[in-house]
């Protein structure tokens, strides 16, 4: 395996002899303690078996390979590990005490993953984990884990109460068949799984004055619009999304509406004319940020002098969280030879302050975020003048 492999603020490489003293105090915790016993070391002479084993094993098939986390101010805080078990093999990892409840287990095994199965020419990978162990369940859910059992079973030679998961990659799919795929359930998955009544009337209240000529960007079946046309009955529409199937649901939903449907791309098209608001709900989160400051100049000259923007999405709260998800997309891109560009179905959310201040490098004149939920944000943007 090409090793280091390096991450957003740790590397994962190879344990080397003078590591002995660090795993010895990384194998302190009361999570190993508590979940792996068999891998605490007392005194660095037993760590220095250990490490001694562990080297030995990178030339051998089919022996565990475990490899060091360091910080990239090169503190090390923990390892990586795949394991040959009866049917394929398992992931492992550890993350010392002092250094947990950071994300760098997750950042450290979505690192991990692609390069070791891809090392080991697999196309699962799955994991085990003590019931109780809420952290490390937690990691592996954010890394794309599911679980496949949850009950009693061995656990480090015992009898516990253990979860087992298991990983494949999911294919990427292109963005509008992503989209005609699941056009037929959207509906019901947006209000009714996700709850996200609440989120489509803070929308409609962002447009305080009558909108005459609306500009609507992934507008899919148009949930947005609801709210709006009860307000503006009289407002023209011009709808731009990837796909089909949703725009012909958005066009049955709105009988003797004014409406202007365009199957295209809003990162490609022309919108042609001039709007005097823009408004885009959960589609820009699949875009980098040079796509999206190219998309907000287009915005921005799209809109009349007083008109707004408005902007309401997935968003994450940290830069962490920002990087991670990039990261991910960048892997998931490279694993499955997809160029950079090509409007596929990955997630980027960023940070709302990203958002901001890339809505304020297109030109806006004032920008302002006027709501916050955990995953989203609710940003407006005015072209010139001030906020009311
Ligand atoms: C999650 S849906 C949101 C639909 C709607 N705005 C809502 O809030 O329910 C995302 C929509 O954006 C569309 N979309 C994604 N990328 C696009 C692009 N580059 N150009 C046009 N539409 C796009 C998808 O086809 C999909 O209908």
């Amino acid at each position: 395996m090409r090793l280091p492999i390096i991450a957003h603020r740790l590397y994962i490489a190879k344990f080397d002899e003078t590591m002995a003293a660090s795993v010895r105090e990384n194998s302190l915790d009361e999570d190993n303690r508590r979940f792996i016993p068999d891998e605490v070391f007392e005194t660095v002479e037993d760590a220095r078996k250990a490490v001694s084993a562990l080297i030995a094993f990178y030339a051998q098939k089919d022996a565990p390979q475990v490899y060091p986390v360091i910080l990239r101010d090169g503190r090390h805080i923990g390892h990586v590990q795949a394991y040959p078990i009866k049917n394929g093999w398992e992931i492992g990892y550890h993350v010392a005490k002092p250094f947990t409840g950071n994300g760098y287990a997750t950042e450290a095994v979505s690192a991990f993953l692609p390069r070791i199965m891809e090392q080991l020419g697999l196309t699962q990978i799955f994991a085990l984990c003590h019931a109780e162990n809420r952290a490390s369940r937690r990691v592996l859910t954010k890394c794309g884990f599911s679980l496949a059992y949850e009950g009693m079973g061995a656990y480090h030679g015992k009898e516990e109460f253990i979860c087992r998961y298991e990983y494949r990659p999911s294919k990427l799919e292109k963005m509008d068949a992503f989209f005609n795929a699941r056009a037929e359930i959207y509906d019901s998955h947006m209000l009714g799984d996700l709850k996200l009544e609440g989120f489509y009337k803070a929308i409609t209240a962002c447009f305080d004055t009558p909108v005459n000529h609306l500009l609507d960007l992934g507008c899919g079946t148009g949930l947005e619009l609801v709210g709006l046309f009860e307000k503006y009955p009289h407002m023209q529409v011009t709808g731009v999304d990837v796909s089909s199937i949703m725009l012909e649901q958005l066009r049955a939903k709105f009988p003797g509406r004014s409406l202007r449907l365009i199957c295209d791309s809003y990162l490609e098209v022309d919108f042609g004319g001039s709007f005097d608001g823009v408004l885009s709900t959960y589609s820009l989160h699949h875009f980098s940020e040079k796509e999206k400051l190219a998309l907000y100049r287009k915005i921005h000259a799209a809109l009349q002098g007083e008109g707004i923007f408005v902007f309401g999405d997935y968003t994450v709260s940290t830069i962490e969280g920002q990087q991670e998800a990039l990261d991910a997309s960048r892997r998931k891109r490279q694993e499955q030879g997809v160029a950079e560009g090509e409007c596929y179905h990955l997630d980027i959310p960023l940070t709302p302050e990203t958002e901001l201040r890339l809505i304020r490098a297109a030109g806006f004149a004032e920008t302002q975020i006027v709501r916050q939920w955990e995953n989203a944000s609710l940003i407006i943007a005015r072209k010139s003048g001030s906020f009311r």
